[in-house]
């Protein structure tokens, strides 16, 4: 396939466009620069980067979601030979995580081949929203909804405020929504910690538009264009 076709198809731009890219000495293949504009690529077995970032055809790239399980740790190797998310996806391309649930933490995960979309979506400065459910022992007092949601203050700093509500209450347990926007390391947990009160499950139902719906625990599935765009929109 002609590079220019390459460069459209991975949808660079038009092809007379990617043509400017090429003059400009901007898309590298196998590591050179590309000198000519009739080169020819194998899409199968050259890497094409333009401006050092590689072009894959949008066939190439995989975008799943899951509901990862408690008891699967977010890790493509575990140190400790714990379990990991990877031992429950069946897939030929090489997948990474996007940001990371706690070991004991249930619930959506995405799974790509995608880089770009991978540092997408867990960039600080899109704020996409991260709802969870949160099932703590016995009753919140409404002092306590407003320590979280003013943002928990930590060893002298406050974390970010949250968004929470109470969902029900049953004998021993409050079930609860909560919402950040901010992916700090075991955010939800250190947040419960901060006021004293012990979490019983933490599950993680959105991200952005995205929600868990009723994908079975310990299964995949494509996303969807629409919910692929939605970040992707964002930029
Ligand atoms: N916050 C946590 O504390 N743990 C998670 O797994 C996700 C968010």
């Amino acid at each position: 396939m002609r590079l220019n076709k390459f460069l459209s198809s991975c949808g660079l731009a038009s092809r007379r466009k990617c043509e400017e890219y090429i003059l400009a000495g901007r898309v590298s293949v196998n590591g050179k620069v590309a000198d000519s504009l009739g080169m020819q690529v194998n899409e199968k077995k050259d890497v094409v980067c333009v401006d050092g970032t590689q072009m894959k055809l949008p066939s190439q790239f995989e975008y799943l979601k899951m509901h990862k399980p408690k008891g699967y740790a977010c890790t493509a190797k575990d140190e400790r030979g714990r379990k990991t998310i990877f031992d429950l996806v069946d897939s030929d391309v090489r997948l990474v995580h996007v940001g990371r649930l706690d070991y004991d933490t249930e619930g959506l995960i995405f799974l790509t081949n995608d880089g770009d979309f991978a540092n997408l979506v867990t960039h600080p400065k899109f704020h996409f929203e991260k709802e969870y459910h949160v099932t703590v022992e016995g009753e919140m007092k409404e002092s306590e909804l407003a320590v979280l949601r003013k943002g928990v203050v930590e060893n002298g700093v406050r974390m970010p405020a949250a968004k929470v509500k109470v969902l029900g209450v049953e004998e021993k347990f409050t079930k609860l929504s909560v919402i950040i926007d901010e992916g700090q390391n075991h955010q939800v947990r250190r947040m419960f910690e901060a006021i004293g009160k012990s979490i019983r499950l933490l599950k993680r139902v959105r991200i952005g538009a995205v929600v868990l719906g009723g994908l079975s625990r310990g299964k995949t599935k494509p996303m969807t264009e629409e919910e692929i765009a939605f970040f992707k929109g964002a930029k």
